[in-house]
């Protein structure tokens, strides 16, 4: 029941937040998929990405679109922001309200996890369609090579931000303690982090920034994120095999794979952390890992190069484990045994406790990967029935009481029609 209630939403959601037209700004038209009509209307790179995971199981055409119009968005050199602002009427306002930079009018300074390649492997899986790989495969690498060539710490060879936002998990308690605000699971954290991300931005606004400024000198947020990296790996991996499709040469197919497998190794090498089995991120500025319990540590049992015995560890010990993270309604985005852990949206601040259904869609895969299939389908069933409960998709949920916060008609809580019809198909190589 739950599985037909939640995937209406979900229609209902990818309906209402479609956007068409042409951008001034940009010269070009867009086709794409806001996370929120009132309060995210325009791109953004990973909401969008999993958008178009969601539409490969209801418009093929406009899942070919939403990854095109994104990637129109990739500069000469190979940088795809976070937030593509195409819509000329909307924008004014916009850049009034978000704490955001802009580059050349238009697009955001800053990255976003990139969901982009496995994005693009489940649309070309799920349309055959060649001619659109042609197309979009060239702007993706450079995306990935840019990465590589821009943000590698050289003491890791983990993938680095220079701001929370740019890991998508704006407001997680891991990042308190750099930013200087107090960990705290009610007050006003919302307005502290504000604050401080006003106050980050404004520095590194002088001299003016472009996406390649070198941030990392400036020594005021420096990290190594693992839900960042884990995504990051799994897209070379993702790349490796597109390049094999599309027919490109076998070197650069196993450079990809090869690098997809170095980032696994330094996850294992600079983040596990054998005591607690689990994966920490690194603070490059204080020089230490960050110890605060999130989802994100668990998310590199996704992949392949992350060894069995670890995965098994991060899953038995910490995913489903009834304290932490194996609520009512998991996944909480953070362990229910932190100080920090808010699951009533108290603080109004995103990333703090509640469930989230793309961090849910993720370690989904994961379950099924290392072979717990049954607690794959309860998390399924679990996050289906968490979209099914509010009358709209939501932002967010309660991991204790299934109430829907944040956004409203929001776009990846989506990514339950791709959770629906996953319980009813073989796990290919790559989920
Ligand atoms: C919030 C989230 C970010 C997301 C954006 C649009 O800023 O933290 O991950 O991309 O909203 O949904």
């Amino acid at each position: 029941m739950s599985v037909i209630e939640s995937s209406a939403r979900a229609r209902d959601t990818l309906a209402r937040n479609h956007r068409t037209g042409y951008s001034r700004a940009a010269q070009r038209g867009y086709d794409f998929t806001c996370p929120s009509p009132d309060s995210y209307p325009f791109q953004w790179a990973w909401d969008s990405s999993f958008h178009a995971i969601a539409l490969t199981h209801l418009d093929t055409r406009r899942a070919r679109a939403e990854l095109r119009s994104l990637l129109g968005a990739v500069t000469p050199g190979g940088f795809l922001p976070h937030m593509v602002l195409w819509q000329d009427d909307l924008r004014p306002r916009a850049t009034a309200d978000f704490r955001i930079d802009l580059w050349e009018g238009w697009r955001s300074v800053t990255i976003a996890p990139p969901v982009v390649a496995r994005a693009v492997e489940r649309v070309h899986r799920a349309t055959g369609d060649d001619l659109w790989l042609r197309r979009v495969l060239p702007p993706t690498l450079a995306f990935f090579g840019w990465l590589r060539d821009h943000r590698t710490s050289p003491g890791t060879g983990l993938l680095e931000i220079y701001q929370p936002d740019e890991s998508g998990l704006d407001s997680s308690p891991k990042y308190d303690g750099a930013l200087g605000i107090e960990s705290a699971a009610e007050g006003d954290v919302h307005g502290a982090w504000h604050g401080a991300m006003r106050s980050l931005i404004t520095a590194y606004s002088s001299p003016a920034r472009t996406p390649e400024s070198a941030l990392r000198e400036r020594r005021l947020f420096v990290w190594n994120d693992v839900l960042v990296n884990t995504v990051y790996a799994d897209g070379l991996s993702c790349l490796a095999r597109l390049v094999r499709t599309a027919g490109a040469n076998e070197r650069t197919a196993e450079r990809l794979a090869e690098e997809s497998r170095a980032i696994g190794a330094a996850l294992m090498r600079h983040c596990w952390d054998e005591t607690t089995g689990v994966f920490h991120d690194l603070d490059l500025v204080a020089g230490k890992r960050n110890e605060v319990l999130t989802a994100s540590s668990l998310l590199p049992v996704l992949l392949d190069s992350v060894p069995e015995p670890a995965a098994r560890r991060v899953i038995e010990e910490h995913l489903l484990n009834e304290r932490e993270f194996w609520r009512p309604h998991p996944v909480p985005s953070v362990a229910a045994t932190e100080p920090s852990y808010d699951p009533t949206f108290r603080t109004g601040a995103i990333f703090r406790g509640s469930s989230w259904i793309n961090l849910n869609w993720y370690l989904y895969w994961g379950l099924r990967r290392r072979g717990y299939h049954a607690e794959a389908e309860t998390l399924a069933a679990r996050t289906c029935a968490l979209v099914a409960a509010s009358d709209t998709t939501r932002e967010c949920y309660g991991p204790e009481d299934a109430a829907g916060h944040g956004a409203r008609s929001f776009g990846w809580s989506s990514l339950v029609l791709d959770l629906a019809a996953a319980t009813t198909t073989e796990l290919t190589e790559g989920f």
